[in-house]
């Protein structure tokens, strides 16, 4: 699969795997974990979830299914691309390490790849970067970033990074329902080289309904969920993150990542979900 460069080194598949609403109850664990075992086994590397994912739930599932696809040789570690997210109102200089050390636990890793700020809240980015980089430095993770970060506060958060590490990346909404990023947000992230990683790429599954999707799509050979993916992947430095349960929700979604879409097509996706004219305030889930 295709990779993105990072800034701080290192490359991040362009398609991964979302985990939000797995691991909050315990009657679908067994069907959540055996997912992300398949999805291993299929050939995701990029898995992101977040220590508010079920408070804590989905990163127990994740760490159930890496601990049974590492034993099984299906994956080695090096090959993952685990991704985790501290809240808010951990991101204190101490909390960011606290809550990185329960996500480690429960994750059963001794390294995560990357570590995002969920959103902005009241700790000063100031004392989240410098846990971030003190983190790197002790090697609980190998890249920091943020998510839900709007030009303003990446720029803040630019100054706030000073000599350290820079931000690896940041992750928001963005799918051909929710273009608003690629106005400036986007251009903003690729002059500096850092990925935007796109979530709900297929609007929580409502773009997979679409009937102006579905009919190109049908002319193409695929599915709209497909062409919504490779949609926001053909984006230069766009990374995306759908979520799946169902078996062929995950195959129809890694085989997007193999698709692509001639001038024709991406011209018929803006006329049927334009781009952005103007900034828009940055949307989230
Ligand atoms: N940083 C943030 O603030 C933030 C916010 C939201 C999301 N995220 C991350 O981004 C990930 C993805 O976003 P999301 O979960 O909100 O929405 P999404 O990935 O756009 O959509 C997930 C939904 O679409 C369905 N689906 C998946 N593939 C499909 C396909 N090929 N055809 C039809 N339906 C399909 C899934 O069903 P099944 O599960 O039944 O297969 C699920 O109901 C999250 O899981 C999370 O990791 C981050």
């Amino acid at each position: 699969m295709r990779a993105l460069q990072l800034p701080t080194g290192g490359e991040m598949p362009v398609l991964g795997l979302g985990t939000w609403r797995m691991g909050e109850d315990a009657k679908r664990r067994a069907e959540e974990v055996k997912a992300v075992r398949e999805a291993i086994a299929l050939g995701y590397r990029l898995i992101d979830t977040a220590e508010m994912y079920g408070e804590g739930g989905a990163e127990t599932v994740l760490g159930q299914a890496i601990g049974e696809a590492l034993r099984a040789n299906d994956v080695r570690r090096e090959e993952l691309f685990i991704v985790s997210k501290v809240y808010p109102h951990n991101a204190s200089r101490r909390g960011t390490r606290d809550a990185c050390e329960r996500s480690l636990k429960r994750l059963g890793l001794d390294k995560m790849d990357l570590y995002l700020l969920h959103w902005r809240g009241s700790h000063p980015l100031r004392e989240t970067v410098a846990a971030m980089h003190s983190l790197v430095s002790d090697g609980r993770i190998a890249h920091w970033g943020v998510s839900n970060f709007d030009v303003d506060d990446m720029q803040e958060l630019a100054e706030a990074t000073g000599d350290g590490p820079a931000c690896a990346a940041n992750q928001v909404y963005l799918s051909l329902g929710e273009r608003g990023p690629e106005f400036s947000l986007l251009p903003w992230q690729r002059e500096r080289g850092m990925p935007l990683m796109a979530y709900s790429p297929i609007d929580q599954g409502a773009l997979a309904e679409d009937d102006g999707l579905a009919d190109l799509a049908a002319r193409l050979g695929v599915t709209a969920a497909q062409l919504a993916l490779a949609a926001v992947i053909s984006r230069p430095g766009v990374a995306a993150i759908p979520k799946a349960v169902r078996s062929a929700h995950l195959k129809e979604n890694l085989a997007a990542a193999g698709l692509k879409l001639d001038a024709q097509t991406l011209a018929e996706l803006d006329r049927l979900h334009p781009p952005p004219r103007r900034k828009t305030p940055l949307a989230m889930i």
